[in-house]
């Protein structure tokens, strides 16, 4: 049976070295501030920024909450962005993708100062990743780092297959575990990878970031291999309260009886997800006074 690897504690700890900090700049008369900006009313980006927002209240720190109707322009988007990054009291600016269809993501990300780039969206951020050089780096792809590492799960040469390719997790989270430091050996599978399996079945450290509900089943995973679940889907569900329950990319009954290693859904990744956001704020402000 496998190690639960628990998420929340672990984010909990990093929360609360976010909030210490925060406390050493509001000391000196300096709260670190974030614009959270959402568009339209999907409600699963709706509940992720709502908890975003109490995650930045409860460690200290401002929320700027800003919410444009779903048929708000892309000029009208550009100038808020604007206005943010000559704001002086905001530190950090996320905007919670996905965006209307009309919208085009890569305009609004691009014109967020990378100074405030909490997001690690940027292309900016994304080429300093790459580079190995200072920056923000993506909330969820840090956060499973953060899991290996806390979790004692072994990088050095061990092969780590990345299912999923998006522009916020499988991309920079392939990127980020080949760093010489972790020095994992990655495979990055995606839509046209053709018989998964054979990829996923060769992973010491498998991630699932494909967000399709129950696509990783136990013969996919190699035993004792150490598995990531990204997916956070949401799947109808009569019983539950709400109409749906939330289920991640892996059959986790099936998987955690044959892996040594897995995270929950939900209380794995997404939770460090939020905590991670919240360092990146800190150290936004934290920058920002030493520059002054
Ligand atoms: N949508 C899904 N994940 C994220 C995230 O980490 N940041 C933003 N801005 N949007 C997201």
């Amino acid at each position: 049976m496998a190690i639960i690897i628990d998420g929340k504690e672990t984010a909990r700890k990093k929360r609360e070295e976010a909030a210490a900090r925060t406390a050493a700049l509001t000391g000196r008369g300096f709260v670190p501030a974030l614009a959270v900006v959402l568009v339209g009313e999907n409600p699963a980006s709706l509940s992720y920024v709502t908890a975003k927002e109490k995650a930045l209240t409860e460690a200290g720190m401002q929320s700027r909450d800003i919410r444009f109707p779903a048929d708000t322009s892309e000029e009208k988007l550009l100038g808020l962005i604007a206005e943010l990054n000559a704001d002086p009291l905001i530190h950090g600016i996320l905007v919670q993708l996905p965006l209307p269809k009309h919208i085009r993501e890569d305009r609004i990300i691009t014109a967020i100062d990378p100074a405030k780039d909490v997001d690690g969206f940027h292309p900016v951020s994304v080429g300093n990743m790459v580079l190995g050089r200072p920056g923000f780096l993506p909330c969820t792809p840090h956060g499973i780092l953060v899991l290996l590492e806390e979790s004692k799960i072994l990088t050095v040469g061990a092969h780590a297959v990345v299912v999923g390719r998006s522009n916020i997790v499988g991309k920079p989270l392939a990127n980020l575990l080949a760093r010489r430091e972790i020095n994992a050996t990655v495979t990055v599978c995606h839509t046209g990878s053709g018989d998964l399996g054979r990829y996923t079945r060769q992973a010491d450290i498998l991630i699932a970031a494909a967000g399709r509900a129950g696509l990783i089943t136990a013969d996919m995973v190699k035993p004792g291999a150490a598995v990531i679940d990204v997916g956070v889907n949401r799947v109808p569900d009569v019983s539950a309260q709400k109409g749906y329950r939330l289920k991640g990319d892996v059959d986790f009954e099936a998987v955690s009886v044959k892996a040594a290693y897995i995270t929950p859904v939900p209380g794995g990744v997404g939770p460090m997800t939020i905590a991670m956001l919240l360092l990146n704020v800190v150290e936004a402000a934290e920058n920002c006074l030493a520059h002054r």
